[in-house]
């Protein structure tokens, strides 16, 4: 699967076979990882025996079954952190459905106290993304209209692209809570109030950057 058939096939499971990572599937995320915590300047680490995180009232409230393992997503606190997250996170969840493996990022609902290995010192707990294999592929969500997300006036076709990956990405609660806009090659994007929103920005700009292609353009 290459990227752009991942970003249309991926949507939120929360129900896994309970199967454990292949070896190659976790290095290769392992990998992944370690290349987002560099680039993006967070703590993202891929935890394999993951289970105890999604067994406990808040997992199960909000539908979780037979995940294996999870990513953790953490940082020393910065304005932009959650931003940086975001993207962190956008990579993973895309590696992962390129490896046929599915995926649901988790604010609220899964087990804070059975999250090991703890981040270092200094470090806040963004969240985790529940990882495996899915007992089902989950379905696409709604989205908004395009003038409610982005400045729709003459759009070249690769702000249309970026806008139609950036509809496709995960937000929290399917909040899409984002505005884009653009002046020639120059966009800029904004986040609504709300619930990680901040974190949804840095998820919703890499998705638009697979779409739009860097080259095409800068972030103002
Ligand atoms: C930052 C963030 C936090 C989320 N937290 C949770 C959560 O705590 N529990 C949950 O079941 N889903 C959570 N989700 C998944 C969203 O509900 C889901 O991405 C959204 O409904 C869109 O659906 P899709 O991912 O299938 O496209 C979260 C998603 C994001 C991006």
């Amino acid at each position: 699967m290459d990227l752009y058939e991942a970003i249309r096939a991926r949507h939120s499971v929360r129900k896994y076979t309970g199967e454990k990572l292949s070896a190659q599937a976790a290095s290769a995320l392992h990998e992944e990882a370690r290349a987002c915590s560099l680039r993006h300047g967070v703590d993202a680490r891929l935890i394999e025996d993951g289970a105890a995180a999604f067994d406990g009232f808040w997992a199960h409230y909000g539908k979780f079954s037979g995940v294996p393992s999870y990513f953790l997503l953490a940082g020393k606190p910065a304005p932009d952190l959650f931003e940086r997250a975001g993207r962190a996170g956008a990579r993973l969840v895309l590696a992962a459905q390129m490896l046929g493996l599915n995926t649901c990022f988790a604010a609220l609902s899964y087990k804070k106290s059975a999250v090991r290995p703890l981040p270092e010192q200094g470090e806040k707990t963004i969240c985790v993304i529940a990882v495996g294999v899915g007992a089902e592929q989950g379905k696409p969500h709604r989205s908004k209209p395009l003038h409610k997300v982005c400045d729709a006036e003459n759009m070249p076709d690769w702000f249309r692209r970026g806008m139609e990956c950036a509809l496709l990405a995960p937000t929290a609660m399917n909040q899409q809570k984002f505005y884009f806009s653009r002046s020639g090659s120059t966009v800029t994007a904004r986040a609504g109030i709300g619930f990680y929103t901040k974190l949804d920005l840095g998820i919703v700009k890499h998705f638009f950057e697979c779409g739009a292609g860097a080259e095409n353009f800068t972030w103002g």
